[in-house]
């Protein structure tokens, strides 16, 4: 059956480009409109049913070499997307850049808690789509951006899993330089140490659909970050 017609899948022609990737990954894979849990928010996401099966070599090898991320909603975005939600005087009518958007679930979960602009800024050109694709089944307009040296300034950056790579330590800094107010939700680094960042909590969240991580990586810690221009300008 071609997974394009089938009656399940997206009749968006947007998603063709996505759902092709997907199929060119797993034969059997489609993506469906999928509510997250105790969320308003509502994702193109894979269908879960492929992962029940075991995967060929061939398979893996696809994955491995080419992740889409943005097929998933990780559980760092899910626990940021709620604090937005929970917490919208807090971004309402400031610009908001969401670094690594994926799925884009926080840049949208920004966008209905009101922020005025919202950036969703990704390298990968796949997740650029689906954060288009998925702004509109939000009923949410995003910029979306495919770097971050030329993006837009915001008030705030948030970024959610985006640490699974010990290289991507060195965006702290960054983010702290280029925004008054930053946001990081991280699952793989349970309790990174730096100046500018502190740790306000820990919330339970599964990545969807469920990837059966290990227990560890199912306790997302979201960290605040002050910007880094003001406390050099307060210690003088
Ligand atoms: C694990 S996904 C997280 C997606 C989303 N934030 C979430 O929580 O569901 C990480 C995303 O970061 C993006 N990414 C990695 N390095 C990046 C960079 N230097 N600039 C922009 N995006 C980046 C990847 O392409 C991927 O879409």
């Amino acid at each position: 059956m071609n997974h394009l017609t089938h009656p399940h899948s997206p009749p968006n022609p947007a998603l063709q480009p996505l759902q092709h990737a997907l199929s060119q990954q797993l034969h059997d894979a489609r993506l469906v409109l999928t509510h997250l849990p105790n969320s308003p928010i509502q994702l193109w996401l894979l269908d879960a049913a492929p992962l029940r099966r075991a995967f060929t070599d061939a398979e893996v090898q696809r994955i491995q070499n080419e992740p889409l991320y943005w097929c998933f909603c990780w559980a760092s975005g899910q626990v940021m997307a709620q604090w937005l939600l929970e917490h919208p005087d807090r971004v309402r009518g400031k610009t908001l850049l969401d670094f690594g958007a994926g799925s884009g679930v926080v840049a949208i979960a920004a966008a209905l808690a009101g922020a005025a602009r919202v950036i969703a800024c990704d390298i990968d050109p796949l997740a650029r789509q689906a954060c288009v694709a998925n702004a509109a089944a939000n009923g949410v307009t995003l910029e979306i951006c495919d770097n971050f040296d030329t993006a837009p300034k915001a008030d705030w950056i948030v970024a959610a899993d985006v640490l699974y790579d010990r290289a991507n330590l060195c965006w702290l800094d960054r983010f702290a330089q280029a925004a008054d107010e930053v946001m990081v939700a991280d699952s793989r680094v349970r309790d990174f140490q730096h100046p500018h960042y502190q740790r306000l909590g820990q919330a339970p969240a599964t990545t969807w659909p469920d990837l059966e991580e290990s227990a560890e990586f199912r306790h997302v810690s979201l960290y605040y970050g002050h910007a880094i221009r003001i406390a050099a300008t307060d210690s003088h």
